[in-house]
């Protein structure tokens, strides 16, 4: 009984205890739900803007996605995406405008609205421990040897200036018939071995190229987001890793940072048989957004987040690069020019093999495109031995 008196005299202590844990946690709760992850005015701004812009059609698709967008951020912090919910929009075939468009962009539209998938092969650990760079490379199953020497160059895993510098490559599915059960397994063994493929299930095509934007937004976001920057590019580039952390170093943190191959006036192509050919019925206005060649860019991780927050409310466009650019119009974002990126074609045939002769070019460069696996492995080696140029060509 003694030991009963003790602990009713104390109870009321252990109530305290309790009530004050509780209400601690109840506090703590409130406080992280009123900090919205992304500002209500931006949010508004970019419904108006966008809406003034570009997407005529599917409105209400839009403004329906604003709430359910934001509150699904705020909960995942895994890949959530599952299933493939994917079947074809059939009611635009009754559309008369439709039919007269080519096979593939009729194909984009009747999966446009498809936008997230499961992922094959994740790498959640990628941006643990303090990650600077994160190298983001589009590929596809068949260019191993793309890879390869992208992993003995520009793409290693290593310390650069002191910056920890991490590598993935971006795969769809390559429907290839019979071949392609034995492609997976070689990508599978690829995977064990390096540990840099992030895979998701959608067809790999060029239409399908904003998709591997959206979806490794996302998965940037849910995974990686105290990394400040991504250099995100193409898989047959030469990129100079330590001029990219030195030019990013000196940017001084930007948290909007977004450079590249500037495109400010280009125009939507509406000869059908072009590549790029975009019809009216997708984008109307004049001149596309300005934005940069996705062969080669930079952007700030904060920058990267919000594009994936203002994406999600905005209907996919066939050009992955122009789609970026709609992203950050909404965002009130310019990206800005670099001299020392090359990525758009450098045509004449004469002045592109002096290009990929020069090592002391590439020294001075950022990145420069177009390059077979063994030039890239070349030209690696010349750089990075003690070279001495006579002239510096340019500076950063
Ligand atoms: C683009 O589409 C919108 C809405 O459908 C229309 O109001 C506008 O006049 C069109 N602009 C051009 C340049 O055709
Ligand atoms: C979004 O949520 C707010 C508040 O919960 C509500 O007032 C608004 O109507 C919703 N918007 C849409 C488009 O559902
Ligand atoms: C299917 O296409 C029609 C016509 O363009 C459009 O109004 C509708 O929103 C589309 N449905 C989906 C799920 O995207
Ligand atoms: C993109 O991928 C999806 C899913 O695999 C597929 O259904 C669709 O046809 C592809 N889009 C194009 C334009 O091929």
């Amino acid at each position: 009984s003694r030991i009963w008196a003790k602990i009713y005299r104390n109870l009321h202590a252990i109530l305290l205890v309790s009530i004050f844990v509780v209400t601690l946690a109840i506090l703590q709760r409130a406080f992280f739900r009123s900090q919205p992850l992304f500002p209500e005015k931006n949010s508004e701004d970019s419904h108006k803007s966008s809406k003034q812009v570009f997407i005529p059609r599917q409105k209400s698709f839009w403004i329906e996605n604003i709430n359910k967008s934001v509150t699904e951020d705020k909960v995942v912090k895994a890949w959530d995406v599952i299933d493939v919910h994917c079947s074809a929009n059939s009611s635009l075939t009754r559309m008369p405008w439709f039919a007269e468009l080519g096979a593939n962009i009729q194909k984009f539209l009747l999966y446009q609205h498809c936008r997230f998938f499961p992922m094959l092969f994740n790498h959640p650990e990628k941006c643990e421990g303090d990650v600077y760079l994160l190298l983001v490379v589009k590929s596809m199953i068949l260019q191993h040897r793309r890879r390869e020497a992208i992993r003995k160059t520009w793409g290693q895993e290593r310390e650069v200036r002191g910056k920890k510098v991490r590598l993935v490559f971006l795969l769809g599915v390559t429907i290839q018939g019979e071949e392609h059960p034995h492609h997976q397994k070689l990508l599978e063994y690829e995977d064990r071995l390096y540990g840099d493929i992030l895979q998701w299930d959608f067809e790999e095509c060029f239409y399908n190229l904003t998709l591997k934007e959206v979806n490794f937004l996302k998965w940037f976001s849910i995974y990686c987001p105290s990394v400040p920057f991504i250099f995100k590019g193409d898989d047959d580039i030469f990129v100079h890793t330590g001029n990219i952390i030195e030019f990013l170093e000196s940017s001084g943190g930007m948290l909007d940072l977004f450079v590249g191959a500037l495109l400010s006036t280009s125009l939507p192509i509406r000869e059908k048989n072009s590549k790029y050919f975009i019809p009216p019925e997708i984008f109307n206005g004049t001149f596309y957004p300005p934005y940069v060649s996705g062969g080669g860019f930079l952007m700030a991780g904060p920058l990267a987040m919000k594009m994936h927050i203002a994406s999600e409310n905005m209907d996919l466009f066939p050009i992955d690069d122009v789609f970026l650019g709609m992203c950050l119009k909404v965002l009130h974002v310019s990206p800005k020019p670099h001299s020392g990126i090359k990525t758009w074609g450098v045509q004449e045939p004469g002045k592109e093999k002096m290009i990929s002769r020069d090592p002391c070019f590439f020294q001075n460069l950022l990145v420069v495109h177009k390059l077979t696996p063994g030039e890239l492995i070349l030209m690696w080696k010349l750089v990075t031995s003690d070279l001495i140029c006579t002239r510096k060509t340019q500076r950063l």
